[in-house]
């Protein structure tokens, strides 16, 4: 069978301390949307981090279109196609959105102007907002920078840790929206979600973690349907 697009397989690490991650395996497909679901402190944000090669694994791998980029720096996995937007501190409060735009694409040194373009196509309200501090946005605006900023690497595939952490229900769907956009444009999406139940109805396949382990992972649509599955992690 071939590999997901990329995956992070069998990771067991942590902080420097105690293992945090157990085992713990995530993927995303080619053409995808992954999701990674479960309650706060279950390693989710410590997954990801993995996967963008910011701890080191004692144990397991990270693969990228079939090739092991486990020893890989994170600015080396951005140059090999991997966009990240973390939890926190993802974008630049004192800068504009242009120049956040503009950070973000740091390892290209052609023409940006065209992907530039491109998400202020994708989000509008920043092509009108372009000269004005990040940081004076609301959140759901300020999510759209931090995507936005991850976009302007041209990325392979997309990692977004709580996309729409903070923002109220109407602009979370839009917020999926746009990310499903993202999806269609080829980019497969690996992202975690705390909105499991919207999450998982967008997701091709979706991974519960607890406690550093992967609990269940299926399908979105299956795992919507687990009674086990609501009734632990979706609210019934
Ligand atoms: N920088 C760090 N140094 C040491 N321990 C950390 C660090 N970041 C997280 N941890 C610990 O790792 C565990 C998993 O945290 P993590 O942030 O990965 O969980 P999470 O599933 O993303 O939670 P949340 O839903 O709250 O975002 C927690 O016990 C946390 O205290
Ligand atoms: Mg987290």
């Amino acid at each position: 069978m071939a590999d997901p697009y990329l995956i992070g397989d069998a990771m067991t690490g942590g902080y420097g301390g105690a293992d945090i991650l157990h085992d713990c395996t995530i993927s995303v497909e080619r053409g995808e949307i992954a999701v990674i679901v479960g309650p706060n402190g279950a390693g989710k944000s410590t997954a990801m981090k993995a996967v963008f090669g910011m701890l080191q694994l004692r144990k397991g791998m990270v693969r990228l279109d079939g090739t092991d980029i486990t020893g890989l720096s994170p600015q080396a996995r951005v140059r090999a196609g991997m966009g990240f937007v973390p939890q926190t501190g993802n974008i630049f409060p004192g800068m504009t959105v242009e120049e956040n735009l503009e950070m973000g694409a740091f390892i290209r040194d052609d023409d940006i102007s065209d992907t530039r373009e491109q998400v202020f196509d994708l989000f509008p309200i920043l092509r009108d907002k372009r000269a004005q501090a990040a940081g004076e946005l609301s959140g759901g605006q300020r999510q759209q920078v931090a995507v936005g900023r991850a976009l302007m690497t041209k990325p392979k595939v997309l990692m977004l840790d709580e996309p729409t952490a903070g923002v109220s229900p109407i602009v979370m769907d839009e917020l999926f929206d746009r990310i499903i956009e993202v999806a269609r444009t080829g980019i497969p999406i690996l992202m975690v979600e705390q909105n499991a139940r919207q999450a998982l109805e967008i997701a091709d396949k979706g991974f519960v973690m607890v406690q550093g382990r992967n609990r269940y992972t299926d399908t979105g649509k299956a795992l919507l349907a687990d009674p086990e599955v609501r009734k632990s992690f979706l609210g019934g």
